[in-house]
């Protein structure tokens, strides 16, 4: 067995440089999920459902991904559209007729800050997520309802706490259907999952490790489908860079046909660093599938690699975060490879208290 096998196959090692906790977060996802869909939204005073025409999620980071799993979700299963908005501003239509949901885990992002205020100014309806921070003091003082979720670990681990209440508000306002069972099936997913990927199981059974060992020292380089797995997409870019500290890029079947494929010829050798993870689900448009077998073909010679994921589970929910569950760990492993500890994220950190000096 090699070295970067043992080290992944020490748990100890692993939960004992993990300052974070970023394993006990991982560990204790289905809870998280249970607790935001039967408990945190509950009793948050809702608008009137005829008021509402559109759904504008603001919000940045892991705070902003659980928008896009909302949005995805309710792609072809929702009446109204939701849109995701990573900004200081909200977009031009944003008016009387919109629901925002302000999401910021610390409360304290000034874009998210600054969209809430100017959501408010144009009278949306707004509904804050977050545990604490500028966001809740404002809403407070507004009259604006809080969804409030429990504090303590790192805002990208708190997906389910960030995503799942603001679906339960959809159900609510009659615009989702059988959430519940969404997330029952969802949470016994989740345990599952958690027995096959966790520090305890050793490499020659653990796809997340095997995944991790094969994109160490390459340039990740993720795809997903339009409305399916592209929000998990964009989740495993993200999840890489703040807990490995390392580059990945992602795109989309069927776009990337169009343009970013034509793109893997040159340079030759640059393009034998690139591991390319392709998500995939068979309940994807079967063109997109054939579309994703071809593009194999075409690519297989120029990078180090290519590796299927496939979602498994039985409802929509499970499925998405089958695959987000397998790149978080995925994250978390690479971390390890490289020598560095996945939760702080002080780049980040850094940016915030310059920014906050004037
Ligand atoms: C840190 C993380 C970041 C934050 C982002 C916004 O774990 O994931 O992407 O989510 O900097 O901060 P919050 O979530 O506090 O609004």
């Amino acid at each position: 067995m090699g070295d970067y096998e043992k080290v992944l196959n020490d748990a100890g090692y692993l939960y004992g440089a993990d300052s974070k906790g970023m394993f006990q977060s991982m560990a204790t996802l289905a809870q998280q999920c249970a607790m935001a869909c039967w408990d945190l939204s509950k009793g948050v005073e809702l608008p009137p459902v005829e008021a509402i025409s559109h759904v504008v999620v603001t919000g940045l980071g892991g705070s902003a991904i659980g928008g896009d799993l909302l949005r995805v979700y309710c792609l072809d299963r929702c009446p109204v559209p939701v849109l995701v908005n990573r900004d200081y501003t909200m977009p031009g239509f944003t008016g009387r007729d919109t629901l925002v949901f302000a999401v910021s885990y610390s409360g304290n992002t000034e874009e998210t800050l600054s969209a809430y205020r100017e959501a408010r100014e144009r009278g949306a309806t707004v509904i804050a997520v977050t545990t604490g921070g500028k966001l809740k003091e404002m809403a407070d003082r507004d009259g604006v309802p809080v969804i409030m979720v429990p504090t303590g670990i790192a805002p990208r681990s708190a997906s389910g706490f960030l995503f799942i209440p603001t679906l339960r508000v959809m159900e609510r306002l009659g615009f989702l259907t059988g959430i519940e069972k969404e997330v029952e099936d969802l949470v016994g997913h989740l345990k599952t999952l958690y027995g096959r990927l966790k520090p305890e199981v050793p490499v020659d059974k653990n796809p997340a490790k095997q995944m991790a060992l094969k994109l160490y020292n390459r340039i990740p380089v993720i795809w997903g489908s339009s409305g399916s797995t592209e929000v998990v997409a964009q989740r495993w870019k993200g999840q890489i860079n703040e807990n490995a500290k390392a580059p990945a890029y992602w795109n989309v079947f069927p776009e990337l046909n169009h343009n970013e494929l034509v793109g893997f010829k040159f340079p030759e050798s640059l393009l034998k660093n690139i591991h390319v993870v392709i998500l995939r689900d068979d309940r994807d448009h079967p063109r997109v599938q054939k579309r994703i077998e071809i593009t194999r073909s075409i690519i297989s010679g120029a990078v180090a690699g290519i590796t299927d994921v496939r979602a498994s589970g039985g409802g929509a929910l499970a499925r998405t975060y089958s695959l987000v569950y397998s790149g978080d760990y995925t994250s978390l492993y690479l971390a390890f490879l490289y020598g560095v500890d996945p939760g702080p994220v002080e780049v980040i950190d850094h940016l915030k208290n310059e920014l906050a000096r004037d």
